[in-house]
């Protein structure tokens, strides 16, 4: 037996245009052989953005980011002729890009797929990894694939329609970014609120910019999630378990999760500082506590999980901005769980 060296496959490299115009766009691909993805918010909102664009719409909303919606997709996109050297670009919410770099990933076996993020959580979040996926029943993401976009266009123009309820959302990801990775964001969001940010397109510009970098850089050194692109989910499994039985935007569910987090890590690692980060979620119209049935809470993130046996691995804050991930006891928990939600 031969065995040669692992043969290395090239990666490919996504390019992300900061303070970028929409009309950009038209220098980046061929129209004629480009099919965009958006919803029917986005498209009702900006509907002159699209002229002479192949332009497939879909519902928006969560509910709608299912295999359904894939197929129509695909209609359509032979409808228009799509061939292996079309681009699918996805306008909208992480929903549409979702959806968009899932459709690209398997139709013809892959074709190549850009992004242009229109929420404050997509620009800063979803769009971002590479993770495209849909949900199945009431299991959300449970289908999907890693594949890269091949560029990435912000044009924060479009947050000018964007409801202040999904402003909320995308802050919740950028007080989590805060909270472990940058306690001088912190300190600048504190000064802030989401009127600010409204009126000052310097200032969101720049703080989209540093978020969606601070992602980046979490991904692209654990791309699979083998480590450190792990403390990105902090907030996230109690937010996971509380999001749709108590019917919680998702930004609601992380800020609760973010708290509650918080509270054992008071207890496990002596952080001090749960009061700052509950008045900052405070301060961008988020909520801080929940009055749930803990066992059914407990069961719902043993299933999220997979794979529990007695302990659960969970992001706990040192300090603001220093993260770890520390394994709890499913007691523990369950405790924490009950004190939590009295
Ligand atoms: N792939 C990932 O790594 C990743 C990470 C985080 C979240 N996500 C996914 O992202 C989704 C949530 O993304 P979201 O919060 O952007 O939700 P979304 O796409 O549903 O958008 C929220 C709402 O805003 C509307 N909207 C979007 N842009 C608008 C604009 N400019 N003006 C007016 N209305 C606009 C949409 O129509 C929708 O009603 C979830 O499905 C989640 O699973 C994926
Ligand atoms: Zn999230």
């Amino acid at each position: 037996m031969q065995v040669q060296k692992p043969y290395q496959y090239k990666q490919i490299p996504t390019q992300f245009y900061f303070e970028s115009k929409f009309n950009q766009l038209k220098n980046m691909v061929d129209a004629s052989n480009t099919v965009i993805i958006t919803d029917e918010n986005v498209f009702e909102h900006h509907t002159s953005k699209f002229k002479n664009l192949n332009t497939i719409v879909i519902k928006s909303g969560e509910q709608f980011k299912i295999q359904k919606t894939v197929d129509s997709i695909i209609q359509q996109l032979i409808f228009f002729k799509a061939n292996r050297s079309t681009i699918l670009v996805g306008i909208g919410g992480g929903v549409v890009t979702d959806i968009t770099g899932y459709v690209a990933s398997i139709f013809m076996r892959g074709i190549e797929f850009g992004f242009v993020p229109t929420t404050v959580l997509g620009l800063v979040d979803a769009s971002i990894g590479g993770k495209n996926g849909i949900d199945v029943g009431e299991f959300k993401n449970m289908v999907g694939t890693i594949h890269q976009p091949k560029f990435i266009l912000h044009d924060i123009t479009f947050l000018n329609t964007l409801p202040e309820k999904e402003w909320q959302n995308g802050f919740a990801e950028i007080i989590k970014h805060t909270c472990i990775g940058n306690k001088k964001m912190f300190q600048e969001l504190n000064g802030r609120n989401i009127k600010y940010y409204r009126s000052k397109k310097t200032a969101t510009s720049l703080l989209i910019q540093q978020n969606a970098k601070q992602k980046l850089k979490v991904v692209a050194d654990d791309v699979f999630e083998k480590g450190n692109r792990k403390l990105l989910n902090f907030g996230h499994t109690l937010g996971h378990a509380i999001e749709t039985p108590y019917k919680l935007s998702h930004g609601q569910a992380i800020a609760i999760g973010m708290m509650f987090a918080c509270k054992i890590s008071e207890q496990i690692l002596r952080l001090k500082e749960t009061q700052s980060v509950e008045k900052l979620l405070q301060q961008y119209g988020l909520p801080t506590e929940l009055k749930f049935n803990p066992k059914k809470v407990l069961e719902l993130i043993i299933m999220d999980k997979k794979r529990v046996q007695d302990e659960i691995q969970f992001v706990l804050l040192e300090k603001i901005g220093k993260a770890v991930i520390q394994k709890i006891s499913l007691n523990q928990l369950e405790k924490a769980l009950v004190d939590f939600s009295a």
